[in-house]
């Protein structure tokens, strides 16, 4: 059940860091190459990308909660860290615990964000604006706000897999 639990672990871990990086350095920059020129008709079917962000945001979001899940599954079975003993000051490994934790903490929050609140904004007032409306002042800087909320995110899972690391295997000095 451990070995199960690890597998699902990593295997969640490299499918939404995998799947975000794929997102940002293929997906997007190749898709911005067929953005349609002013006056000339879309190439590609509108709200591709859309489609596409949203789709992989189910995936990413089931990985998260699998990786909380198995991550809280294996403390306790594998090396005793309960509740009392996460809040204690108890060496190396639940130090680097600690810390990870509060990266997740962080990720989960800026992803809630970027998914929830300031992304479906950001698209509702870009719809509005293609159908004719006067778009608000902020709405470049809040576009350019989602944008850098992702790319941290994408920084701090991989930072999250370099902690993970550390915490298991030691540092190397
Ligand atoms: C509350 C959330 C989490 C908890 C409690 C947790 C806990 C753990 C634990 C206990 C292990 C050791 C497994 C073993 O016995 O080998 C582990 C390993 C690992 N975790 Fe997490 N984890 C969490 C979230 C994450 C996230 C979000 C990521 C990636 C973005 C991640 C990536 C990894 C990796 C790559 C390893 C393997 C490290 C190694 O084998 O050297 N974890 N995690």
């Amino acid at each position: 059940m451990y070995q199960a639990a690890v597998f699902i672990h990593l295997a969640s871990a490299i499918i939404w860091i995998g799947g975000s990086l794929f997102l940002a350095l293929v997906l997007i920059p190749v898709m911005r190459r067929f953005a349609p020129a002013p006056g000339q008709p879309p190439v590609l079917p509108p709200d591709m990308l859309g489609m596409m962000a949203r789709r992989f945001r189910v995936i990413s979001w089931i990985c998260i909660a699998l990786l909380v899940a198995t991550g809280l599954y294996i403390l306790p079975t594998r090396y005793g860290i309960g509740f009392a003993e996460f809040f204690s000051l108890g060496g190396h490994f639940v130090a680097v615990l600690q810390v990870k934790v509060a990266l997740v903490v962080v990720v989960i929050w800026l992803s809630a964000m970027h998914d929830f609140i300031i992304g479906p904004h950001a698209n509702r007032l870009i719809e509005a604006m293609q159908a004719g409306a006067e778009p608000p002042g902020y709405l470049s800087a809040l576009r350019r706000a989602v944008v850098w909320i992702a790319r941290v995110n994408v920084l701090l899972t991989i930072l999250i897999v370099v902690v993970a690391v550390t915490m298991t295997r030691g540092t190397p000095v």
